[in-house]
């Protein structure tokens, strides 16, 4: 904790492993499921001000987001 305004929100980034057996997901439990996380991602996550311009919309196929939800689900 910097209580420095441009580390706003910046913290680290939790674990994947078990995901399978710990939603809901996200620091306030906000995604039931990781559909619901990858379609956030998939979309460039939230619309916060310190949001840095990676954070893009990634334009995934049907087929690139359930691999990922494979991915995730197989850590
Ligand atoms: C498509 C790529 C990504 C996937 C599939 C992914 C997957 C996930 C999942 C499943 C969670 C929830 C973990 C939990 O609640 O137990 C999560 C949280 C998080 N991820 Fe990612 N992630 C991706 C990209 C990124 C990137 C690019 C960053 C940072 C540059 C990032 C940083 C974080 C952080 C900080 C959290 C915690 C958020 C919170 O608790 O509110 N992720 N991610």
């Amino acid at each position: 904790m910097t209580k420095d305004k441009k580390d706003w929100k910046a913290f680290k980034s939790t674990g994947l492993r078990e995901l399978a057996l710990t939603a809901p997901y996200m620091h306030n439990g906000v995604f039931e499921t990781i559909d619901d996380v990858v379609e956030f991602l998939n979309k460039g996550g939230g619309d916060d001000k310190n949001k840095s311009p990676l954070l893009a919309p990634l334009n995934l196929t049907k087929e690139e987001k359930q691999a990922l939800k494979r991915f995730c689900l197989s850590l």
